[in-house]
C-alpha cells in the first residue's frame, strides 16, 4: 500500500500544477444550487485529470467525486476500493484569490477510508496518512496538539451553502468561543482538518460536510491522534454527508461535545 500512497502523492502534485496554472481571478463560477455554491472549469478539469491518473494506478477502484454527477455513494462503493475526491476544496477562496484551496483524495477499502492525501499547492504542502502508519506533512511526522480546549484555537466551517443551518452554526461558534481560545475560518474543510492534525488548532466543527470534504482529512487526523465524530459524538459512517466534530488529543481528554459543554 505504500506504493499506492506514493502514486497518489505524485498524482495530487500534478493536479496542484493545474490549480496553480489557473488565474483564479478569471475562474468564473457556475452556480450549483444552494447559497453561493459554485463550480469553476478548474474543479471539473482537475477532477477529470485525477480520475484518469488514479484509474491507471488502481484500475479496480470506483470513484466518488464532488463534481460531474459522481457525488452519490452507491452500494458498490462499500466493497473493494473507492477513491473519494474533492478536486478543489475551497472553491470560493479560489475564485477570490484567497488561500488556501487544496486537493483532497481519500482511498476507501470496503467502505472505510484508509489512505488520505491533501495537497496545498500554494505552499507545496502535502499532508498524508496510511491507516496504522502515522500522519505526515512533506515526509515529517505530525501529531495533534496536547493543549486543552481553553488554550486551543477552534476552527469553524460555516456550512455556507445551507442557510437553514446558520443559526445552529452561530450558536456553536458562541459556545466554542467561550470555551476555547478564539475562532478561525479558513474556507477549506480539508485544510481545517490538516491544521488540527498538525497541532495548530484543537477543535474543528461544521454542521454538515460532504464525504469528499472530510474523508481524506479523517484518516490524517486519526493518525495524528485526533478523535473524529459527528456533532453528537457518534462515530462516522462514511456513507454520506455528516456533521463533523474533530478534536486534538489534548482536547479529547476533557469535555468538548456541545451538549456536555452546555451542561457544564
Ligand atoms: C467547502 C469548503 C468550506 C466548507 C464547505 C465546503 P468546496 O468545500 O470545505 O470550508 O465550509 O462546507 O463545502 O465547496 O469549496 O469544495
Ligand atoms: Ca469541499
Ligand atoms: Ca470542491
Amino acid at each position: 500500500m505504500h506504493e499506492i500512497l506514493e502514486g497518489i502523492i505524485g498524482i495530487i502534485k500534478e493536479g496542484g500544477k493545474i490549480l496553480l496554472s489557473a488565474s483564479s481571478l478569471h475562474a468564473k463560477g457556475i452556480a450549483k444550487g444552494g447559497h453561493a455554491n459554485f463550480v469553476t472549469e478548474y474543479d471539473s478539469k482537475i477532477q477529470s485529470f485525477l480520475i484518469e491518473k488514479l484509474s491507471i494506478l488502481l484500475p479496480e477502484a470506483n470513484f466518488i467525486g464532488e463534481e460531474n454527477g459522481l457525488s452519490s455513494f452507491m452500494e458498490k462503493d462499500r466493497k473493494g476500493y473507492a477513491f473519494v475526491i474533492d478536486p478543489i476544496d475551497g472553491t470560493n477562496n479560489f475564485m477570490k484569490g484567497y488561500e488556501p484551496s487544496v486537493i483532497s483524495i481519500g482511498l476507501f477499502r470496503d467502505g472505510i477510508p484508509f489512505i488520505g492525501v491533501i495537497y496545498n499547492p500554494f505552499q507545496d504542502q502535502v499532508y498524508y496518512a496510511l491507516r496504522g502508519h502515522g500522519a505526515y506533512l512533506n515526509g515529517i511526522r505530525i501529531h495533534s496538539s496536547l493543549d486543552p480546549l481553553e488554550s486551543s484555537l477552534v476552527s469553524v466551517g460555516t456550512a455556507p451553502y445551507l442557510p437553514e443551518l446558520h443559526p445552529k452554526m452561530f450558536d456553536l461558534c458562541a459556545l466554542y468561543l467561550s470555551h476555547g481560545m478564539d475562532l478561525r475560518r479558513s474556507g477549506s474543510a480539508a485544510m481545517d482538518l490538516c491544521m488540527l492534525a498538525s497541532g495548530k488548532t484543537g477543535l474543528f466543527f461544521e454542521p454538515v460536510l460532504g464525504l469528499w470534504d472530510f474523508a481524506a482529512g479523517a484518516v490524517i487526523c486519526e493518525e495524528a491522534g485526533c478523535i473524529i465524530t459527528d456533532l453528537d459524538g457518534n462515530p462516522l459512517t462514511y456513507d454520506s454527508s455528516s456533521s463533523i466534530l474533530c478534536v486534538s488529543e489534548g482536547v479529547s481528554r476533557g469535555r468538548y461535545l456541545p451538549d456536555d459543554l452546555r451542561k457544564a
